[in-house]
């Protein structure tokens, strides 16, 4: 069977979309379906293409025991949008880059990440950038109810 191709968007490709990589990659391992994933992420600019994830964002992650491991990359159009089935923006800015960047036959495959949460009602995943600690846990919060959510959900939609 064809594996089910994930990427996650943000601004930059160092906190919040390589955390969500990182987070969905965990569980879909702590659930026994690695082999029936391709993970990724990228950034809608390439300012930090080629750099790890912020150090501040690993730290916080490995508190929860998870790795953050990607390399910055600019998001590709068409390729990325041809070959993920699923392309997942974390804001509103994220959304309206994706939608300007994607073949017009290919929009169907956008979501945002806050769509697939059941705990927490925000409607974005906050920039963390120029925070604090706050943020940082906040966007890890978010995420983990997000990816179990698109969990859910592709296991009920069958891809
Ligand atoms: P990210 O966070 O989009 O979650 O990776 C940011 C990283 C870098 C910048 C902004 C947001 N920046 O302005 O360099």
């Amino acid at each position: 069977m064809d594996k089910t191709k994930i990427l996650f968007v943000c601004l930059g490709n160092i906190c919040r979309s390589p955390s969500a990589e990182a987070v969905m990659k965990s569980l879909v391992d702590k659930n026994g379906m690695s082999n029936s994933f391709e993970i990724d992420s990228a950034g809608i600019t390439g300012y930090h293409a080629g750099e790890p994830a912020d150090q501040r964002m690993q730290r916080h992650a490995i508190n929860r025991n998870i790795r953050l491991t990607s390399i910055s990359r600019q998001v590709k159009s068409p390729d990325d949008f041809k070959y993920f089935d699923y392309i997942i923006g974390m804001d509103d800015q994220n959304m309206e880059d994706l939608y300007s960047l994607s073949p017009n036959d290919k929009t169907g495959k956008i979501s945002k990440m806050t769509d697939y949460c059941t705990q927490h009602t925000n409607t974005s995943v906050p920039d963390p950038y120029y925070g604090g600690a706050a943020g940082f846990e906040l966007v890890l919060d978010i995420l983990e109810d997000a990816c179990e959510g698109l969990l859910n959900y592709i296991e009920q939609d069958g891809k």
